[in-house]
């Protein structure tokens, strides 16, 4: 594999950065994973957005124009002769001595992977996966806000570690008002009579493209949404409900904690609008 490191191409084997780049000592970064479909990239424009978005809420200058981070996102894929893929452009503080100050690192590192995306089992679509509610709850928007995608992702980790213990794939976080937020790195959609709802931003959530994509395909098929603060108690007595990210796309879920669930009728027609807006 090919991996774009700062100015170019390098082997995986020799694509090294420095211990002393404060994305390793500090977790002080951001990044984007996004979706390559039949060697398009898909909503590149929303994800470098984002990316800069994350920057400038971290204070951090991007090293690359738009057109540069698509043309490099372009000669990765190409260099390694992909058509179905992941792409992950991560950018960090850069290299610098111990201690906190930005101003400690000169240059930001910047790195672009791409890899073949492996479709998830097809069962996860038709039967739904598990998932469950951790303990940790998402971190306060006053303290680290999830709108900045950083990698900084302990928050996320901590929940994982209970799902994977629980026997659950995602693990969907309360904010620390006890409303649901979001999953590791998936946002949540529930139906409640007969409405499609997901944690509102306020929540304290990544505002996922995807869930924007989705929010914006069903009010085009008429059905209603709502983006609102809801309980534990909602989504267990919904009957449908569902993850959305850029590579699970719209993924049904099958159990919430012991509640089982069956995927339903609107997850399927969403599910089957977003693979239309792909190949559109
Ligand atoms: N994760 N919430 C969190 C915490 C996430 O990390 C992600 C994405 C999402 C969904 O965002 P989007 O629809 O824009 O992919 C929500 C990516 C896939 C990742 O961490 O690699």
């Amino acid at each position: 594999m090919l991996v774009y490191l700062n100015n170019g191409l390098l082997p995986e084997a020799d694509a090294k950065i420095s211990v002393f780049d404060h994305g390793f000592l500090y977790g002080d970064g951001i990044y984007e994973t996004l979706r390559v479909y039949n060697k398009k990239v898909f909503l590149i424009d929303e994800h470098i957005r984002r990316l800069k978005r994350s920057a400038s809420l971290i204070g951090l200058t991007v090293p690359k124009t738009d057109e540069d981070i698509k043309k490099i996102v372009a000669l990765t894929l190409d260099a390694n002769g992909l058509r179905e893929a992941y792409v992950r452009i991560t950018i960090s503080r850069g290299e610098g001595p111990i201690g906190l100050d930005p101003a400690l690192c000169k240059a930001p590192t910047f790195v672009v992977i791409a890899n073949e995306f492996k479709n998830y089992p097809e069962e996860y679509y038709r039967d739904g996966i598990a998932i469950m509610v951790p303990e940790v709850r998402r971190n306060h928007r006053a303290a680290l806000n999830p709108q900045i995608k950083s990698q900084n992702f302990l928050n996320n980790i901590l929940a994982k570690i209970e799902a994977k213990a629980a026997g659950a794939y995602e693990a969907v976080m309360l904010n620390t008002d006890g409303f649901l937020a979001e999953g590791t790195i998936s946002n949540i959609f529930f139906l409640k009579d007969g409405a499609l709802c997901t944690p509102a931003v306020e929540c304290g959530i990544l505002d996922g493209i995807t869930r924007a994509l989705v929010l914006d395909l069903a009010t085009k098929t008429g059905i209603k949404v709502r983006e609102g603060f809801y309980r534990l108690e909602e989504l267990t007595a919904s009957s449908e409900v569902f993850l959305t990210n850029s590579t699970m796309e719209v993924m049904p879920v099958s159990r919430i904690n012991n509640t089982p669930l069956n995927p339903g009728a609107i997850t399927s027609k969403l599910r089957s609008l977003y693979k239309q807006a792909v190949s559109g």
